[in-house]
C-alpha cells in the first residue's frame, strides 16, 4: 500500500475513537531501558491519546495530518514508573512505536474502512423528511448508505434501510457523491454508515427537523471562514457542542476556491461533528471567493445550481431564503424572489446572502442594488431577519425599511412595527475588518470573530452573537433535550442598546407591545430557558446594570433607585430615546448592597419597567 494511501486511510478516521490491542507484542523496550506498554491507542478528535505503562500523555493534533504526527510524535516516557527522571526516548525508538502502529492500523479491522471522507449534510426539500448526505470517495465503487432510526454500529447488515447516490461530480480535486434520502420521519435521529466496495464508514447520524410550529428552532449563522483555520476549527467546534438544527453558511468559505483549500475546509467541518457521530447540516450560500456558482453546488449540492432557494421549516414556523449576491439580484432572482415571499405563509421569514447592503466599514462599497431589489421586497413581506456577511465585522441594526423619507440615512429608516432586522457581518475566521461606518439605525457593531447563534419559537426570536475566541474552551456537549441552554464558558457579546440577547417579537406582539407599553423583559418565552431578562438586576463589581424596557413614546426616560419605605435613593437620566425596546447600560452610584432596593424606569410619568435590584 502505497504512503498515500496510507495516508489516507488515517486522514479517514479523523473524527473515530476506536482502540487498538497488540496481543502479539504486548511490551516495548526502548533503546534507553525503558520498559512500556501500549494497552491503548485511540483517537478522540482532535487529541491523540497514548497510554504509556500507568501513565498517559496527549498530544494535541489541531491541523497536522495525523501520519506526520505519528512520525515525529516524541513519546515522553517515565524512567521506572512514576519516578520524577523523565526523559525522552531515541529517534530510533519512536520510529519502531511509529512503525508498529501504522502496521497495526493497516491489520486492524478499521483496515476496511470505505474510501469516503469529508461528510457533509445538506437539503434540496422538505428538510423534515429529507436529507442528502454529500462526501467524497477517493477509492473504490459501489458506494451508498445504509441508515436506519436504530443504532447498529458498524453492522452494515443491520441496518434496515438503503439508499443509492443520487449524484456524482468531479470538483475541487474530490469525487464528490450525494445520497438523497426521502421519506424520513421529522424529529428523529437516523443512525448511517456509508458503506463502499472496501468496507464502511464510521457510524454517523443525524437528526430530521421537527415539523410542529409550537416547538422552537435552534440554528446558527455566520459566514466567511476564509483563511484563519485556527479561528474556523474553533467555530466549528462550537457547533458540534451546540447541537443547532442546522447551520446558514454566507459564502467565503475559503481563500482561493483551490482544490487544496476546499478540502482543508472540508476537513475542518468535519471538527462540527459531535463526539456521538452527530452531523449537523450546512444551509450554504455563495460568496465573492467563490468564483462561481459551481463551487457551492458541486460541494453541497443545493437545490438550484444558480444558488438561490429557499426552505420551510417546523411545519409553518421558518422560511429561510438564501440568496445569491454574485449572480443579478434583479431579473430571475427577483422575481423568484417576489414570487415565493408572496406566497409564504411561515410565521417567520429570515434571509441569507453575502454582501452587506451597507456595510459597516468604510473600505467596503455600498451595494444599493440589493436595496432595490431584495431590501424592498422584505418590507413589503414581512422579512424579519436578514444575515449578511463578506464585511468581517460585527453588527446589528434596529428594525428598519427601506426609506428615502426625511429621517432616514443611506437608503433605510428605523420602523420597529414593521422593520427588518438585519445582523452580521461575517467573522468565521476572516480577516478582521474596523467597524468604522456606523448608521443612525445601527444598534450595536463590533470587531470579533462571531456567529450567531438562533432561537426561533411561536412568540420571539432571540439572537445571542457568539464570541468565538472567548467561546472556544467549551467542553460540555448539548443534547437534544439541553440544546436551548448554554454550555458552560460560552461568551456572548454584551452589546449596546441590546445585552446579550437580540430580541425580535412577532409583529402583532409589538404592536400589543408598544400599546400596552409593558417593560421587553416580560415577553419571555418559557419553552426557552435562560431567555427572559431577569426580573432582578444584580450590579456587576463596577455597579452597573443593564436595564431593559420599552419606550411607548419619544421622550428621556428616567432611572429611580427606591429603598425601603418608598425612599428615594438616586435618579438619572438616560439621553433622549424613540419609540420602542432599549437595553441601557446604567453605571450607578455606590449604593448599600444586602438592602431591598428597587430599580424603576420611568418615561412621560409613567412606570416602563420596575426591576428588583441587588
Ligand atoms: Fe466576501
Amino acid at each position: 500500500m502505497s504512503p498515500l494511501a496510507i495516508s489516507r486511510r488515517l486522514k479517514l478516521l479523523g473524527t473515530y475513537d476506536f482502540q487498538l490491542y497488540f496481543p502479539f507484542m504486548p511490551q516495548l523496550t526502548s533503546s534507553s531501558g525503558t520498559r512500556f506498554l501500549l494497552t491503548t491507542f485511540s483517537w478522540a478528535r482532535p487529541q491523540v491519546h497514548g497510554k504509556l505503562l500507568k501513565s498517559r500523555r496527549t498530544f494535541p493534533s489541531p491541523s497536522v495530518p495525523f501520519a506526520a504526527r505519528l512520525l515525529r510524535c516524541p513519546f515522553r516516557v517515565r524512567s521506572g514508573g512514576e519516578g520524577p527522571g523523565e526523559r525522552r526516548t531515541s529517534v530510533a525508538s519512536t520510529s519502531v512505536v511509529s512503525f508498529l502502529l501504522l502496521f497495526t492500523f493497516l491489520l486492524s479491522p478499521l483496515a476496511s474502512s470505505a474510501n469516503t471522507q469529508r461528510y457533509r449534510l445538506t437539503w434540496r426539500a422538505d428538510p423534515a423528511t429529507t436529507m442528502t448526505i454529500g462526501f467524497e470517495q477517493y477509492h473504490g465503487s459501489s458506494a451508498r448508505v445504509v441508515y436506519g432510526t436504530e443504532d447498529h454500529g458498524r453492522d452494515a447488515n443491520a441496518y434496515p434501510l438503503s439508499a443509492n447516490p443520487a449524484r456524482f461530480v468531479n470538483h475541487a480535486g474530490m469525487r464528490n457523491v450525494f445520497v438523497r434520502l426521502k421519506g424520513l420521519t421529522p424529529a428523529t435521529v437516523y443512525y448511517f454508515l456509508v458503506v463502499d466496495s472496501d468496507g464502511t464508514s464510521r457510524r454517523m447520524s443525524f437528526e430530521t427537523p421537527h415539523d410542529s410550529p409550537d416547538r422552537p428552532l435552534s440554528i446558527i449563522a455566520g459566514g466567511d471562514s476564509r483563511n484563519n483555520r485556527e479561528t474556523a476549527m474553533a467555530a466549528n467546534r462550537l457547533v458540534s457542542k451546540l447541537k443547532p438544527h442546522f447551520v446558514m453558511f454566507g459564502g467565503d468559505m475559503t481563500n482561493g476556491d483551490t482544490p487544496e483549500e476546499w478540502q482543508q475546509w472540508l476537513d475542518d467541518w468535519q471538527a462540527t461533528i459531535s463526539s456521538d457521530g452527530r452531523l449537523t447540516p450546512i444551509v450554504a450560500a455563495r460568496g465573492n471567493h467563490e468564483r462561481s456558482n459551481e463551487s457551492i453546488y458541486e460541494i453541497f449540492d443545493v437545490p438550484n445550481p444558480k444558488v438561490y432557494y429557499s426552505l420551510d421549516f417546523a411545519g409553518g414556523l421558518l422560511r429561510t431564503y438564501t440568496l445569491n449576491s454574485l449572480f443579478p439580484a434583479g431579473g430571475d432572482q427577483a422575481d423568484w424572489l417576489e414570487q415565493d415571499l408572496a406566497s409564504c405563509k411561515t410565521m417567520w421569514k429570515f434571509a441569507q446572502y453575502h454582501h452587506s447592503m451597507r456595510p459597516h466599514t468604510v473600505s467596503k462599497p455600498e451595494r444599493d442594488e440589493l436595496i432595490y431589489h431584495w431590501g424592498t421586497k422584505f418590507y413589503r413581506y414581512g422579512m424579519n431577519l436578514v444575515v449578511e456577511s463578506d464585511v468581517h465585522t460585527v453588527k446589528q441594526t434596529w428594525p428598519i425599511r427601506p426609506s428615502q423619507e426625511p429621517g432616514s440615512s443611506q437608503g433605510f429608516i428605523r420602523d420597529d412595527l414593521r422593520g427588518t432586522v438585519y445582523v452580521g457581518e461575517g467573522c468565521w475566521g476572516a480577516p478582521l475588518r474596523a467597524n468604522n461606518d456606523n448608521k443612525p439605525w445601527t444598534r450595536a457593531s463590533g470587531r470579533f470573530n462571531q456567529f450567531k447563534w438562533i432561537w426561533v419559537d411561536i412568540n420571539q426570536v432571540q439572537v445571542r452573537t457568539v464570541m468565538i475566541d472567548r467561546s472556544s474552551y467549551v467542553v460540555q456537549e448539548n443534547n437534544l433535550e439541553t440544546r436551548f441552554k448554554s454550555p458552560p464558558g460560552m461568551y456572548y457579546w454584551d452589546a449596546a442598546n441590546t445585552g446579550d440577547v437580540l430580541r425580535i417579537l412577532r409583529r402583532t406582539e409589538v404592536a400589543n407591545s408598544m400599546a400596552r407599553n409593558p417593560p421587553l423583559a416580560a415577553q419571555s418565552t418559557p419553552s426557552i430557558q435562560a431567555a427572559s431578562a431577569p426580573a432582578v438586576l444584580v450590579r456587576d463589581g463596577n455597579g452597573a446594570v443593564r436595564v431593559s424596557y420599552s419606550m411607548p413614546a419619544g421622550g428621556r426616560p428616567e432611572i429611580l433607585i427606591v429603598g425601603a419605605g418608598n425612599r428615594l435613593l438616586w435618579r438619572g437620566q438616560l439621553p433622549v430615546r424613540g419609540p420602542g425596546p432599549y437595553s441601557d447600560k446604567v453605571d450607578l452610584p455606590e449604593l448599600p448592597r444586602g438592602t431591598k432596593m428597587e430599580l424603576v424606569v420611568k418615561a412621560g410619568g409613567k412606570v416602563v419597567a420596575k426591576y428588583e435590584l441587588r
